[in-house]
C-alpha cells in the first residue's frame, strides 16, 4: 500500500492496513527486505543493513511499524539477507579497491583461468556467475545478479559482522528471521567446475547445503538466536528431507523451519522456465514425503505461493470460472497439513497471475536476464518465452496489492511502480470484507480452526486415497481425534467412497461449498455416509464421528 503517491508501496501504508491483518487472523508479518539498496533485484541487494530504503519510510515509520503489530498482539520477521550484499555496500565497496583492502576477504574473489572466469558456474539469473572487476584484475562471485556479490562466510569478520547486525534488529523487538538462501552461504573451497560441457553449467553440488553451512548456523545459533525468543524459517532451495532435518531438528540446535522447493519443481522439466503440467500423483507423493518425512523430527513450512513464485490459483487452481472454489480448496488443502502456513499477500483475495503484453512491462531482473538469453542469445521465440513468462515470472506475485475497484486498485494515487492486475474491479479486498462467502473469510475460518483445534496443527498426518486422479485426502490423527481432509483438485465431479477407508459417520466441520446438496450433510451435523460426490474443486473438513 502507497501512502505518499509517489507508486512504491511503503511502511506507513502497511500501517494503515494492519486492522485488515489482523481480522485476517494473522500471528506474524515477514516483510522482505525494506532496508537500503539500489534495487537491482527487489531490495534483496543490499547497501546498508541497518537502514531503510528512502521509498519505504524512515526508521521511525518502522518502529511505528512493530508497536502498531505489537499493539495488535502480532509478531514481525525481518528478512535476513546474509548470502551477498549489494555492490553498493561500503563493505565491497572497500573491498574491490585493491587486492589487500582490509575487507578484500569478505567476499569471494579468484583470478581468472586461461583468460575466462575462475569455473564454470551459472549464476541462479542465467549466465556467469562471475564477473571481472576492472581496479583489480580479479572475478567476484555472484550466484545472483552482477550487484549482488557472495559475501564470504569462511571469513570469521563477516560472520561477526552479520551476527551484530542480527542482534541489532532482535534488539529493537522484532521477532525473527526469514532467512534468504541460507543454504548457499558455505562454498566448497576449491570453487571446482561443474563436470559439463556447456559454457556455463548448475554448480549446486558446490554450493548448496555446501561443507560448513551447519556449523556456521549452529554458531548464530549459539551467538545470536538463542539468546533471544525469536522464530526463523530459513529459505533453502535444493535441501532433502535429512538436510531439513538438521536445519529445522526439534532440538532447535539452527532454524525453527525452512522453505523447502521440491513442490515449486513439479511443473518444470529443465530449469522453471520449461514448462509442464503438473500432475496430482507427483504433489501427493512429494507432499507426502515431506509430512511423514519431518514427522516428529523437524516442522514443516507449507506455501503454495511467495513473492518468488506464480500466485497459486493460477498455478495449481483454476482462475477462472471456479476462481474462488479453487482458491478455497488449496487454502483448505494446505492449512488442513502440519506446519505453518504461510499465505502471500493477495492468495487471501485470490489474487491471479497477469499477462503484460509488453516485455518492459516487467521489472524482475530474472525476467529480463532469461528472455535476453532465450530469445537474444539462443533464439527462442519470443511468443514462446512470452508464455512462459506469464505462467512463471515472479511479477505475477509483485502487481501491487488490490484492495479497491477505484484506479490503480486503491494502491496508490499516482503512477504504480508495476502495472496493477486489471482484474482489480472483480478481484479486490473490499469487496472480499464484503461478502462472508468470500475467500477471504475461508481463510478466517481456517485460520480460526487452527487455533481452536490442537489435531489441526500437531495431528500426525496420513494420505488416503493414495491412487485418486482427482481427489487428494488425507487424515490427521491426535490422540482419539481424528479428522479428514478431502480435496477435489479438478473440475470434474468424482466420487469419494468412505467405506474403502473404514469410515462410516462423519462431522462436517468446514466446506468451500455453501449448499450442501450433495449428500454430505450439513456443516455441524453427524453424518451417515458410504459415499459423495465431490463438486468442481469441492474441498471438505470433516471429523470422523464413528
Ligand atoms: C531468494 C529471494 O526470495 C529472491 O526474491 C531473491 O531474488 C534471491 N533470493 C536473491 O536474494
Amino acid at each position: 500500500m502507497d501512502s505518499n503517491g509517489d507508486g512504491i508501496g511503503d511502511i506507513q501504508g502497511i500501517i494503515s492496513k494492519l486492522d485488515y491483518l489482523q481480522q485476517l487472523g494473522v500471528d506474524v508479518v515477514w516483510l522482505s527486505p525494506v532496508y537500503a539498496s539500489p534495487n537491482d533485484d527487489n531490495g534483496y541487494d543490499i547497501s546498508d543493513y541497518q537502514a531503510i530504503m528512502d521509498e519505504f519510510g524512515t526508521l521511525d515509520d518502522w518502529k511505528m511499524l512493530l508497536s502498531g503489530l505489537k499493539s495488535r498482539g502480532m509478531k514481525l520477521i525481518m528478512d535476513l539477507v546474509v548470502n551477498h550484499t549489494s555492490d553498493e555496500h561500503h563493505w565491497f565497496v572497500e573491498s574491490r579497491k585493491s587486492a589487500d583492502n582490509q575487507y578484500r576477504d569478505y567476499y569471494i574473489w579468484r583470478s581468472g583461468i586461461d583468460g575466462q572466469e575462475p569455473n564454470n558456474w551459472i549464476s541462479l539469473f542465467s549466465g556467469s556467475a562471475w564477473k571481472l572487476d576492472e581496479a583489480t584484475g580479479q572475478y567476484y562471485l555472484h550466484l545472483f545478479s552482477q550487484k549482488q556479490p557472495d559475501l564470504n562466510w569462511d571469513n570469521e569478520l563477516v560472520r561477526a559482522n552479520i551476527y551484530k547486525m542480527m542482534m541489532w534488529w532482535l534488539d529493537l523487538g522484532i521477532d525473527g528471521f526469514r532467512m534468504d538462501v541460507i543454504n548457499l552461504i558455505s562454498k566448497d573451497q576449491a570453487l571446482p567446475s561443474s563436470p559439463s560441457s556447456d559454457r556455463y553449467a548448475w554448480g549446486g553440488q558446490y554450493f548448496m547445503n555446501g561443507p560448513r553451512v551447519h556449523e556456521f548456523l549452529q554458531e548464530m545459533n549459539r551467538e545470536v538466536l538463542s539468546k533471544y525468543d525469536c522464530m526463523t524459517v530459513g529459505e533453502t532451495p535444493g535441501a532433502d528431507i535429512e538436510e531439513a532435518c538438521r536445519y529445522a531438528a526439534c532440538d532447535g540446535s539452527e532454524l525453527n523451519m525452512i522453505f523447502q522447493f521440491e513442490h515449486m519443481g513439479l511443473d518444470s522439466w529443465g530449469d522453471k522456465w520449461d514448462v509442464k503440467p503438473w500432475n496430482l500423483h507427483d504433489l501427493k507423493a512429494v507432499m507426502t514425503k515431506w509430512q511423514k518425512g519431518l514427522e516428529g523430527r523437524a516442522w514443516n513450512s507449507l506455501y503454495l505461493n511467495n513473492h518468488d513464485q506464480p500466485r497459486m490459483v493460477s498455478r495449481f487452481g483454476n482462475d477462472g470460472e471456479y476462481r474462488m472454489q479453487s482458491a478455497k480448496m488449496l487454502a483448505t488443502f494446505l492449512h488442513g497439513q502440519q506446519g505453518t502456513p504461510y499465505i502471500y499477500q493477495g492468495e487471501e483475495i485470490g489474487m491471479t497471475n497477469v499477462r503484460f503484453a509488453d516485455l518492459n512491462d516487467y521489472k524482475d531482473i530474472e525476467t529480463h536476464n532469461m528472455y535476453r538469453i532465450r530469445v537474444l542469445e539462443r533464439g527462442y521465440r519470443h511468443e514462446d518465452v512470452m508464455e512462459s513468462i506469464y505462467l512463471k515470472g515472479r511479477d505475477n506475485a509483485r502487481t501491487p496489492m488490490q484492495w479497491d475497484d477505484s484506479p490503480h486498485g486503491g494502491f496508490t494515487s499516482g503512477t504504480p511502480w508495476l502495472g496493477v492486475n486489471p482484474n482489480f474491479k472483480d478481484i479486490n479486498a473490499e469487496a472480499a470484507l464484503r461478502d462472508t462467502d468470500s475467500i477471504f473469510h475461508h481463510y478466517k475460518q481456517l485460520i480460526t480452526l487452527r487455533k481452536k483445534h490442537e489435531v489441526m496443527v500437531y495431528g500426525r498426518y496420513d494420505m488416503i486415497a493414495d491412487g485418486h486422479d482427482q481427489i487428494y485426502a488425507y487424515t490427521r490423527t491426535l490422540g482419539d481425534e481424528k479428522w479428514i481432509v478431502v480435496c477435489n483438485f479438478f473440475g470434474g465431479e468424482p466420487e469419494f467412497r468412505w467405506n474403502d477407508y473404514g469410515i462410516d459417520k462423519v462431522h462436517l466441520i468446514l466446506s468451500n461449498y455453501k449448499s450442501l446438496d450433495n449428500g454430505i450433510g450439513v456443516e455441524g451435523c453427524d453424518e451417515s455416509v458410504s459415499s459423495i460426490r465431490l463438486r468442481p474443486y469441492e474441498a471438505n473438513i470433516y471429523q470422523v464421528v464413528g
